[in-house]
């Protein structure tokens, strides 16, 4: 009778605007009513991730996976070297789609839990030239926010004609926490449609900036099916996931609506609810709040307590969280609160959490407080 709940980090709940969106009548995807909804959705990505006037997004049909390949494939050609930058499972994903493609992929890993250095990021660039560089937004394995914006700007101290294109894999990030393309200098961004963009998986963006499109032209192959050539261009070359677009262009709305401060600002406040619950349950948020994501908290349950088994119990009160994921596996499990999640809706949730931590009222109310002190009320 009730849907399940899912504090996943990714796929998110769907609002029903996006879902009454999925079911509008199909149409030719080349035809009049279509069009518009192509152009739309391409010019509030654009705005949303504020990309240069010389750049462009791209929507394509994949997880956001396809997003990293795509990304790959058509900024780089093999042979050439890159720095892949991982600080968890995300990040290691990335330089493997990178090797796949043939590049010289160096790897610079940091410790789980922890964000990248900016300053290491620069220290190795130091020692070779490289054509780009890979990193993670928001590392969903671990929970980390990483300094996107504080290595763009290291890197706008290095000359154009050397410095590597900059490409950051937000899948888990934009639009739940801030990104500014063009002020902050990032060439590439890579999103999907499951996770802050609330709609079902199975649309990957790639936002380009201007450098970014001038790199491409540059690439002699880009692959076939990914190509993005075409899409920068506006066009659809190959049957488009329509009822996803509709989805996209409704969910596009709806983040208008809310306004951009108001949704980091719910992201947060999640964010800080469910460290506050785990630590006052006797339970460990990992991550240390400053660099805590505000999208996915990954927590290390109490001795002799496994995810696995916690999991199963909570599923059947209706509730899906993830487990740890990697060297995380045994002990921790992650409560995401990407999307269309709303503060009632993980307290909700962390009432399920409740029924098998130790001190659950104290945690309970810790998560309310945090709530609270964030929570305002129009007078009526
Ligand atoms: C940061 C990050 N990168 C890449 C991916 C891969 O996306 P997908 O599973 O949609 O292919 C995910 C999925 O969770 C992610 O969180």
């Amino acid at each position: 009778m009730f849907s399940p709940q899912i504090l996943l980090p990714g796929p998110t709940p769907i609002p029903e605007a996006v879902q009454k969106a999925m079911l509008t009548p199909m149409s030719d995807h080349r035809g009049a009513v279509f069009a518009p909804v192509v152009e739309r959705v391409r010019h509030r990505l654009a705005d949303l991730l504020q990309v240069d006037t010389d750049g462009a997004v791209a929507v394509i049909p994949a997880s956001g996976t396809g997003a990293l390949e795509a990304a790959v494939q058509n900024f780089f050609a093999p042979g050439q070297r890159i720095l892949s930058v991982s600080t968890g499972a995300f990040g290691d994903r990335f330089a493997k789609v990178a090797e796949s493609h043939g590049l010289l992929v160096d790897i610079l890993s940091f410790p789980w839990g922890l964000p990248f250095s900016p300053g290491d990021v620069i220290g190795r660039l130091e020692k070779n030239f490289y054509a780009g560089i890979l990193v993670t937004h928001n590392e969903t394995s671990t929970g980390v926010l990483n300094p996107i914006r504080e290595l763009a700007s290291l890197l706008s101290a290095i000359p154009p004609e050397t410095r590597p294109l900059y490409i950051v894999d937000s899948i888990s990030g934009t639009p739940s926490v801030p990104m500014q393309m063009k002020d902050w200098g990032v060439d590439v961004v890579l999103a999907a449609s499951q996770k802050g963009f609330m709609c079902p998986p199975g649309l990957a963006i790639v936002a380009a900036g201007g450098k970014a499109r001038e790199v491409y032209e540059k690439i002699p192959s880009h692959g076939y099916y990914f190509d993005l050539g075409p899409y920068f261009q506006g066009q659809l070359p190959y049957t488009p996931a329509v009822s996803l677009w509709y989805g996209l262009d409704a969910a596009l709305a709806l983040l208008e609506e809310e306004g951009t401060e108001a949704r980091y600002a719910r992201h947060r406040t999640m964010g800080q609810m469910a460290a506050a619950f785990a630590t006052e349950v006797g339970w460990r948020p990992i991550v240390a709040s400053e660099y805590a994501s505000p999208t996915v908290t990954a927590i290390r349950l109490a001795p002799g307590q496994h995810p696995h088994k916690l999991r199963q119990q909570v599923s059947q009160a209706g509730l899906q969280i993830a487990g740890g994921m990697g060297p995380w596996h045994h002990d921790a499990i992650r409560i995401g609160h990407v999307g269309a999640v709303s503060p009632a809706m993980l307290y909700g949730g962390l009432g399920i959490l409740a029924h098998f931590a130790a001190n659950s009222e104290a945690g309970l109310n810790a998560a309310w407080n945090v709530w609270h002190n964030h929570i305002t009320f129009e007078e009526a």
